[in-house]
C-alpha cells in the first residue's frame, strides 16, 4: 500500500493555524481553506491531497472531493505556473471576450483547458467574475484584470514572463 500523501512540516503548521479557528465539532468548516493550501502545496488537489484533508479535518475522502469538484477554483489536475480564466458569461460576452480568447489562444498556442508545452499557462473559460460592468475580465492565477483589450492582454503576459 502506497504511503498516504502528507503536508510539509511548514503547511502542517500552517494547517494547524487554520484549524485552529475553528471548534472542535466545527473542524470539517475547515475544508475549503485546507484545500487552498493543498493546491498552494501541490500545484492542484489530487485524490490523494483531499484523502490528506479528510484525514485532518476527520471525515471522509468523498466528501472533500465533493466540495473540491463543486467549487471551480480548485485544480484537480496539474495546471501551467499561470492559470488564465477568461469570463465568457453574457455581460463579458457582449463587450468582448470571446477577441480575448481568442488572442490568448493564438498567442499561446493552446486551446481551452490546454498548457502550453513549457508548463507556464493554462487556457480556461470562467462563469462571472462578479466584475460585470467591466468586461471584459480575466482572472489570472488569483487576479484579476478588467476592461481588457487585446494590447492590455499582451502586456499582463509580458508582466508574468518578467515575474
Ligand atoms: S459576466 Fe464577466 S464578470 Fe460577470
Amino acid at each position: 500500500m502506497a504511503t498516504p500523501l502528507e503536508f510539509t512540516e511548514e503547511a502542517r503548521k500552517r494547517a494547524a493555524e487554520i484549524l485552529s479557528r475553528y471548534p472542535d465539532e466545527y473542524r470539517k468548516s475547515a475544508v475549503v481553506p485546507l484545500l487552498h493550501l493543498a493546491q498552494e502545496e501541490w500545484g492542484f488537489v489530487s485524490p490523494e491531497a483531499m484523502a490528506c484533508v479528510a484525514r485532518l479535518i476527520g471525515c471522509s475522502p468523498v466528501k472533500v472531493a465533493e466540495i473540491a469538484t463543486f467549487y471551480p477554483m480548485f485544480n484537480k489536475e496539474p495546471v501551467g505556473d499561470h492559470v488564465l480564466a477568461v469570463c465568457h458569461t453574457l455581460p463579458c460576452a457582449l463587450t468582448g471576450c470571446g477577441d480575448i480568447f481568442d488572442h490568448l489562444s493564438d498567442k499561446l498556442g493552446i486551446r481551452l483547458g490546454e498548457t502550453t508545452e513549457d508548463g507556464r499557462f493554462t487556457l480556461r473559460k470562467s462563469e462571472c467574475l462578479a466584475a460585470c460592468d467591466r468586461g471584459p475580465v480575466l482572472l489570472v492565477n488569483r487576479k484579476l484584470h478588467t476592461h481588457l483589450t487585446t494590447a492590455r492582454v499582451d502586456e499582463i503576459l509580458d508582466g508574468l514572463e518578467e515575474g
